[in-house]
């Protein structure tokens, strides 16, 4: 299996230019279903989850061309077949559930693998049901799949009990076609959900209010919906991720193609520890020279501090002064990356959804595990300041959500490759 080979690094310097983001393209993806016309989206990221959404998208009859040196991706969904989204391919990436709205609102059925749990939690689909339920579909759930069939979709109010991304992406999805005003309330307000929200307008549905807690689709009928050419958002969590890189090993890294308003809790808590930031145009300047103090973080949706920088955070604050507590309220495993940052030497502690993380911890190279994506981030980010060599293996799940990870790292200074075991 490959593994990552990491030395203890230097400052990081120089430049690096941001992808686009894997959890705006997917639904983005997902979305261009609804329509027959081609949709064309530029600014794509090269990721393995992109590659397994072409193939879900292709096994529903859509045409999909993607060319990663333009990184963009052409999709004309003209017919669509009958859809059996097998486990072997939902179960390499939960995201396949996101096809659901779309094509139950295309089509009036969908038949798709429960997701099952991962390594952060048993993630459930259960909000995304109850949405669909309330638009007038049927659900079945037998042998791990769930069906879902309607005669007629109609719009309604529904209120989510937790401002799910995924759950507000396909009931907006599923609402599109719709008879009526389909109201959204407690929804996730993420930049993805924006993003997502101005490609469905983009070709011809009729949404408001994206990015606040209360979203209104307006349905609108099939033979509305057009062609459109849309650019995904920069990646937010892998801007935040190359911050904490520049932060942990104390470096001066410009990062290009960020939107700084998109990683203000990151920017504030950076702050609090004594990192500078400076924003111009696009771009972000991250520069710490001094020492790094410990400081407190809770995770929380959308506009809170995202949960999907937990882990990296939580490398830098083992190096910091003093001892810092973080708070994971997202997902209920969201821990593992404990064990394999304490067998590099931190004591980090559990107690309940918080972990004691103390500071000023001299981490020693090991062999570890990525047990999810974010995880394996934090130990690329461990290895880079542990002394000695770091081993990562199962890196499949870093390259699932990180575009050219070793290159853009390599290119700033870090002593990182990949071998093939
Ligand atoms: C999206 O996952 C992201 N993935 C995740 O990023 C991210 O961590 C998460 O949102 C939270 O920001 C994509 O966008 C592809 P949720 P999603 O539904 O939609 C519970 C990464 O690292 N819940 O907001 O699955 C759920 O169990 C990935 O890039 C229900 O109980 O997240 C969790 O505890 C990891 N019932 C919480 O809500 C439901 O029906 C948040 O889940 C749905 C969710």
């Amino acid at each position: 299996m490959p593994k990552y080979i990491i030395e203890k690094n230097g400052p990081l310097k120089g430049e690096v230019v941001m992808s686009g983001s894997k959890n705006a393209v997917l639904p983005i993806m997902a979305a261009s279903i609804l329509t027959s016309k081609q949709c064309t989206i530029t600014d794509i990221p090269k990721l393995r989850d992109v590659d397994v959404m072409c193939q879900l998208l292709r096994s529903v009859g859509a045409e999909v061309n993607i060319d990663y040196i333009k990184k963009e991706i052409s999709i004309t969904c003209d017919t669509v077949s009958e859809l059996e989204a097998p486990y072997e391919l939902v179960k390499q990436m939960r995201a396949s559930n996101l096809i659901m709205g779309p094509l139950l609102s295309r089509t009036g059925k969908v038949k798709i693998s429960m997701p099952g749990g991962c390594a952060i939690g048993a993630r459930p689909i259960d909000l995304h049901l109850k949405g669909f339920q309330a638009l007038g579909a049927e659900i079945e759930l037998e042998h791990g799949y769930v069906e879902a069939r309607a005669e007629k979709l109609i719009g309604d109010k529904i209120y989510l009990d937790f401002p799910s991304v995924g759950a507000t992406e396909n009931i907006m999805m599923c609402a599109v076609l719709a008879q009526g005003i389909t109201t959204i309330e407690n929804a996730a307000e993420e930049p993805e959900i924006v993003d997502l929200a101005n490609f469905l307008n983009s070709i011809g549905a009729k949404i408001k209010g994206a990015g606040t807690d209360t979203i209104k689709i307006e349905g609108v009928s099939k033979s509305e919906l057009t062609g459109t050419k849309h650019a995904i958002i920069p990646d937010r969590i892998e801007t935040g991720t190359f911050m904490v890189a520049a932060a942990v090993t104390r470096g001066n890294l410009l990062i290009k193609n960020a939107i700084a308003d998109h990683v203000k809790p990151i920017i504030a808590k950076l702050k609090e520890c004594g990192v500078e930031i400076t924003e111009t145009d696009g771009d972000i300047r991250v520069t710490a020279n001094k020492g790094v103090k410990a400081t407190d973080i809770k995770t929380l949706p959308y506009p809170g501090f995202p949960t999907d920088m937990q882990a990296q955070f939580m490398t830098l604050l083992t190096s910091a002064i003093g001892t810092s507590i973080i708070i994971e309220t997202v997902f209920e495993n969201r821990y593992m990356h404990i064990g394999e940052l304490n067998r590099m030497g931190s004591n980090i502690k559990i107690e309940g959804r918080s972990a004691v993380v103390p500071g000023e911890q001299m981490l020693e190279g090991a062999q570890v595990t990525a047990t999810d994506l974010r995880a394996g981030a934090a130990l690329v980010l461990a290895g880079l300041i542990a002394e000695g060599t770091t081993e990562i293996s199962d890196i499949y799940h870093i390259e699932r959500g990180y575009s050219e990870f070793v290159e853009k790292l390599s290119r700033i200074g870090a002593k990182i490759r990949k071998v093939e075991d």
